[in-house]
């Protein structure tokens, strides 16, 4: 199945209530422009204000706790964000594996507590720059996918509609120095391998992966020309909706 392309922003600890007039923009765009999938993962206070005003941009978290509840001061868990409106969760993000030590095992149990509370995953994954230097980086991201992942008897059927896959490599995000098209041909195409030995053919062909790391307007187009490249995972560009429309355009 061929699915649209997904561009989801990730507006990490960025906005209060004046960027809903952002979101407002984005989503007035995303209603002319449907054959791109357009979503916004906000910080957790602006999930329900963006989901009660958006018509058509899909509304996520940037994480979520594994457990279901209880004294986890400051944690929010899947079935909270479910509430507030999200539809979707980012897990796995490069901040959140360093700077709150989430190793892969914490990761997966998370994309199991989001799949229960009928939540759609995007899972991301991506090596550091010593790792690209060392040649190892096919390697670190497919063993780091692979323990990040749910097993495929604890996913849904429809596993192209509840998995996306988050290339980013952690030395490209936020530096203005996207990976080249060779890069991400090479990484996605070793991604897309793993996604049907693990899934089999048809759902792992069916599911979405998207590059992150200093994606913009400038360089979206020849990123989503690369093989594999089902849309992408924007950071400082998703904060405006001129930047982030300009992306979603050229998907
Ligand atoms: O999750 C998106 C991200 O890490 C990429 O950030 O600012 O390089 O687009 P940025």
């Amino acid at each position: 199945m061929t699915r649209r392309p997904y561009i989801v922003g990730n507006w990490k600890m960025h906005g209060t209530r004046a960027m809903l007039s952002e979101a407002r923009a984005i989503d007035r765009a995303a209603q002319r422009h449907m054959k791109v999938e357009v979503a916004l993962a906000p910080p957790y206070t602006l999930i329900h204000p963006i989901h009660r005003e958006a018509e058509q941009i899909g509304v996520g978290a940037q994480d979520c706790h594994h457990m279901d509840g209880g004294a986890h001061t400051g944690d929010i868990s899947a079935a909270m964000i479910a509430d507030a409106g999200a539809k979707f969760v980012i897990l796995g993000h490069s901040e959140r594996r360093t700077e709150h030590s989430e190793g892969d095992a914490r990761v997966r149990a998370k994309a199991e507590a989001a799949l229960a509370a009928g939540l759609r995953i995007i899972m991301c994954c991506g090596e550091s720059a010593e790792t690209r230097e060392s040649g190892k980086a096919v390697a670190f991201v497919k063993r780091q996918l692979k323990a990040s992942l749910p097993p495929a008897d604890q996913l849904p059927a429809d596993i192209g509609d509840k998995l996306t896959v988050a290339y980013e490599p952690i030395w490209a995000i936020g530096t203005g120095n996207a990976a080249t098209t060779d890069d991400i041909a090479e990484m996605h195409g070793a991604i897309r391998a793993l996604l049907v030995e693990l899934f089999g053919e048809e759902h792992g062909r069916d599911v979405r992966i998207i590059y992150g790391g200093s994606v913009k307007p400038e360089n979206a187009a020849a990123i989503f020309a690369v093989p594999d490249v089902g849309g992408a995972l924007v950071g400082g560009a998703s904060l405006t909706a001129d930047s982030f429309m300009g992306i979603a355009l050229a998907a």
